[in-house]
């Protein structure tokens, strides 16, 4: 699985957003460490709070399903703008992969590379182990 590819994957999610409310439609693809690809799409409800973001339904699939270790996450939104993931996003994320490798991309596919440690410095933990 190539950078691109992820990226591409990423962007295909993003046909199963729900998103009326914010018209703000987001896909993300997360590598497992054993190759599979996990993709997610943002929910949104109509009690906003509830909506939930491209990227914690992909990791919260994969953690589902057994997955336990990731080395990357494209994440894709629309216009020209990287997508950055959320913070509460980012705190899921390092949960698992404190180090993760982003992709962040635009609607064009165009995407920039960046890690998890780097957008989430000292994320929080339970114990310093
Ligand atoms: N959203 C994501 O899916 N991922 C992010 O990292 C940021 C925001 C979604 C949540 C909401 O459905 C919409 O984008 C607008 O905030």
């Amino acid at each position: 699985m190539t950078d691109r590819e992820l990226v591409e994957r990423a962007l295909a999610a993003r046909s199963g957003a729900y998103a009326p409310y914010s018209g703000f439609e987001v896909g993300a693809a997360l590598l497992a460490a054993d190759g599979t690809v996990y993709t997610g799409a943002n929910i949104e409800n109509a009690s906003y709070g509830l909506s939930i973001c491209a990227e914690r339904v992909a990791v919260f699939k994969a953690v589902s399903e057994g997955r336990r270790e990731f080395t990357a996450l494209a994440v894709a939104s629309g216009g020209d703008d990287y997508c950055r993931p959320c913070g509460a996003c980012r705190q899921v994320l390092a949960e698992f992969a404190p180090d993760l490798r982003l992709l962040m991309a635009n609607a064009r596919g165009d995407f920039r590379e960046t890690r998890l440690a780097e957008l989430l410095p000292e994320a929080f933990r339970l114990r310093s182990t």
